[in-house]
């Protein structure tokens, strides 16, 4: 089994124009992001102010938030300094990152909105990324599901959300784990009065999750062609090394640290591929094609993982043709039934202002 999750997580270049479901979600949580900052006088501060978005792969489909968020700061301060801190494992898409913010010389985000810093940082998100006391909004989109490490081998499943194998204890375990040094971490970095926004893939009471809302389960579908594509032992050795967290989980962890539930609420957001079949943009073939990739750009690595080391590359690429030409073509002859749905927590805390 692969070693720790920064081994091999790493998002595939184009992110950004991959993953157009990722930038929607977090399209649909700038309101509450700028509610909460009102509501806490953010805007009205003369401090510098420090934004930290942890996970941000290339930065690009987060550019939403932080133009809005910019756009009310300079309403209120032409002067007051802001920067911002994208973090992510160290081998992303860092010159996708910088070329964003840089691109349009005069016209760039940095520029547009200067006075306004743009760093890049690579320190897993497990561990404090900036020093105590420094961050004013903290914020991190469809991230916090990757653990640190798979800390078992499920026999039945390739995920542990339908997994029935009783070692998805230790996801859990590791899972509670994580998110307790995740909260530790933001609760250094915050400053006294400070929010964290976290957008994570949750499991909703009514049981959906990512990819299983209606029709066929996303997993389900990997798991029963992974079945069919690798050996026995291959398939064992398959794990995704993430965990989806109840509401429950994700609120008790962060009331026991000591942070302020500001907000809750769990958002459903729906593949914005599928809504173009649906609307009749695309043939069946056309969605399959378009469609595809948003789920290969995360999972690739995680399936190759699994495979034999004796394996040659050829060999490697063949199998993993095969899975993703077999859920290509399932697309294809039944459209209505493949999507792949999100299902977020959107949980904003506050480090209390004596804190
Ligand atoms: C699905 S992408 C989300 C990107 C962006 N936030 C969005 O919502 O579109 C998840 C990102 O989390 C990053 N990631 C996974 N584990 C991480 C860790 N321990 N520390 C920092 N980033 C991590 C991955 O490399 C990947 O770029």
């Amino acid at each position: 089994m692969a070693g720790s999750t920064t081994d091999y997580v790493a998002m595939t270049s184009n992110y950004t124009d991959l993953t157009k479901g990722a930038q929607k979600v977090i399209e649909a949580s700038v309101p509450l992001a700028d509610k909460h900052l009102a509501d806490n006088g953010f805007f009205q501060g003369q401090q510098p102010a420090t934004f930290l978005d942890l996970g941000a792969a290339d930065g690009g489909t987060a550019v939403p938030l932080w133009r809005a968020l910019l756009t009310k700061f300079r309403e209120n301060s032409a002067e007051r300094p802001a920067t911002l801190v994208s973090n992510d494992l160290p081998g992303a898409d860092f010159n996708t990152l910088f070329r964003v913010y840089e691109t349009g010389e005069a016209d760039s985000l940095r520029q547009r909105f200067a006075p306004f810093y743009v760093l890049g940082n690579g320190t897993p998100f497990f561990q404090q990324a900036v020093e105590n006391g420094s961050i004013d909004f903290s914020y991190s989109a469809t991230a916090m599901h990757w653990l640190s490490s798979a800390p078992a081998k499920m026999k039945d499943h390739v995920h542990q959300v339908e997994s029935q194998d009783a070692c998805v204890a230790e996801f859990r375990d590791l899972a509670n784990q994580n998110w307790s040094s995740i909260l530790k971490a933001r609760w250094a970095e915050l400053k006294p009065g400070g929010i964290f926004f976290a957008v994570n893939f949750c499991v909703s009471t009514d049981n959906t999750y990512l990819g299983k809302t209606t029709g066929k389960s996303m997993f389900s579908t990997f798991s029963e062609i992974w079945k069919s594509v690798a050996s026995e032992q291959e398939f064992v050795d398959t794990n995704f090394p993430q965990y989806y967290r109840s509401k429950e989980e994700l609120e008790t962890g962060a009331a026991q640290l000591g942070f302020e539930v500001l907000d809750h609420q769990i958002v459903q957001t729906n593949c914005p591929y599928k809504e173009r079949f649906l609307n009749g943009d695309w043939t069946s073939a056309e969605y399959a094609e378009n469609f595809l990739p948003t789920m290969t750009t995360w999972s690739t690595a995680v399936f190759k993982s699994g495979l034999r080391q004796d394996r040659s590359e050829d060999d490697k690429t063949k199998m993993i043709n095969e899975l993703w030409g077999t859920y290509k073509k399932l697309i294809e002859n039944d459209p209505e039934s493949y999507q792949m749905d999100y299902v977020h927590s959107f949980l904003v805390l506050r480090k209390p202002s004596g804190a």
